[in-house]
């Protein structure tokens, strides 16, 4: 059988795609492009308006692919899945399958009964009582890509209630992970080549304080990857500000493979509009954590997410949240206009913000941000630092091939190198030499490793 998937949304998505690739792989499925698929998947998120409704338009395009034969049929999984979940069949007959976020454990033998005749329809909508763990594919080359970088989950749902997000409801209430799988799964991967793991989950901040937690904190569980041969760097996200531990804070200082790098969404620098959202953290509290951050850390890198024209949210509002982007100087930033979702506390409240003046609110903190992201991308200038290459560079320009790789925080860093194949996964000693406006340019000081 061959099989296409399309992502959409967070590094969760992207992971569960890989995973189900990888489950698919292991039954001898093979995957393919969009126009040779006998099944087409669509992994979905519903975070905002917007990406839900690429879904029915997704879906809506590829119906032209799937008329040309009966057997071909598509698979709608994740966030979308899980909030209208039948509702697809109805709408579109040649959907078989849902799944939502713990349904996606049973989505390869279901795909399997489907593809063989013996289900017509399934859905996968369940939410388990404890984290639904999923068959260790035998096939790992979809978790384990050239580039040797490897995404964990530790966790799963959130417990929040933030009033103007869905994903409560979409992924379910928290659910840790119980650490030794955790860390099986972690050296696995590095023994079979991974140097760079990304640990995920929508808060990884409270892990092991749900009912699976085992006595590990998230900071026990860090030391405990850091510790693992083979991983020469270490990230994690989401981060909850309310929830991070100083244990974690300290963390940054300690484990040299921990990565200098931090994202820590902030979503408004008003108090008055943070408290509306729910997020149980205020600005005082939010700066002396990047205080901590950055004792423990000088060089580290924050980064965040940002809602404008939340209900309510005034001119004066927003200045404070520009006020407060400007006092942290996030390296960069996602920004978004508040989007209304189904069911969540915040399509209640009122006033909502007039979208001609969400829009403009979003563009002038878009200007900020680029302002401060050039700066912080000049201050690099001539630092020595290494980059784990990823691919060749989209621009090619000059005698020797340009390849594209990633400093310890993440920053993307082109580096021309005489070799034009096999560098994907090594580690190269750069020097800085240009900063652009949202990567750096390096030089090659050493041998790749
Ligand atoms: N677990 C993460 C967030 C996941 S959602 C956390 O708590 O930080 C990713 C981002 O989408 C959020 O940080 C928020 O900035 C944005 N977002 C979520 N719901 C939204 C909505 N209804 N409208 C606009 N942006 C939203
Ligand atoms: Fe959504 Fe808040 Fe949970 Fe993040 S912490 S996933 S923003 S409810
Ligand atoms: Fe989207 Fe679901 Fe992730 S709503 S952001 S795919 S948790």
């Amino acid at each position: 059988m061959k099989f296409h998937i399309t992502t959409f949304g967070c590094q969760m998505n992207v992971h569960d795609s890989q995973w189900l690739t990888a489950a698919l792989e292991s039954r001898g499925w093979e995957e393919s492009g969009e126009d040779d698929a006998q099944v087409y998947i669509l992994n979905t998120c519903s975070v905002r308006e917007k990406p839900e409704q690429k879904v029915y338009s997704e879906l809506g395009r590829v119906a032209a692919h799937l008329k040309r034969d009966e057997n071909v049929f598509a698979a709608v999984g994740g966030c979308v899945a899980q909030q209208v979940g039948e509702g697809f069949f109805d709408r579109f007959p040649f959907v078989r399958l849902v799944f939502g976020s713990d349904g996606i454990a049973g989505a390869p033998n279901a795909l399997e009964r489907i593809a063989r005749g013996t289900d017509d329809r399934v859905a996968l909508l369940d939410f388990t009582a404890g984290f639904a763990e999923r068959e260790q594919p035998e096939k790992l080359s979809a978790l384990v890509p050239d580039t040797r970088q490897a995404f964990v989950n530790i966790m799963q749902g959130c417990d929040n209630f933030c009033a103007y997000c869905i994903v409560p409801y979409t992924r379910g209430r928290q659910k840790s992970r119980h650490p030794d799988v955790i860390l099986d799964e972690c050296r696995r991967l590095a023994e079979n080549g991974v140097r760079e793991i990304t640990l995920l989950g929508q808060n990884v901040n409270s892990f092991g304080l749900d009912k699976g937690g085992a006595g590990v904190t998230f900071a026990g569980l860090l030391r405990s990857v850091a510790a693992i041969d083979g991983v020469d760097r270490l990230r994690f996200t989401t981060s909850h500000p309310k929830d991070i531990a100083p244990e974690v804070i300290a963390a940054f200082g300690e484990l040299p493979n921990l990565c200098p790098s931090l994202h820590l969404p902030m979503q408004a620098g008003s108090d008055r509009v943070l408290k509306a959202m729910r997020r149980r953290y205020d600005t005082t509290r939010y700066l002396s954590i990047v205080d901590g951050l950055r004792a423990a850390r000088p060089d580290i890198s924050l980064t965040t997410d940002l809602i404008v024209g939340f209900p309510g949210e005034t001119e004066e509002d927003f200045r404070q949240t520009l006020a407060m982007v400007e006092r942290v100087g996030f390296e960069s930033s996602f920004s978004f206009k508040y989007s209304d979702r189904p069911g969540v506390a915040a399509v209640n409240m009122e006033p909502k913000v007039d979208p001609l003046e969400a829009s403009d609110r979003l563009l002038r903190l878009q200007a900020l941000q680029n302002n401060i992201t050039r700066k912080c991308l000049k201050e690099l200038m001539g630092v020595n630092t290494d980059a784990l290459i990823e691919g060749l560079s989209r621009k090619q320009d000059g005698p020797a091939s340009s390849w594209k790789g990633r400093d310890p925080a993440g920053r993307i860093v082109n580096v021309p190198m005489e070799q034009d194949a096999g560098l994907e996964g090594m580690i190269v000693p750069v020097t800085i030499v240009e900063a652009k406006k949202h990567s750096l340019n390096g030089e090659r000081t050493g041998e790749p490793w």
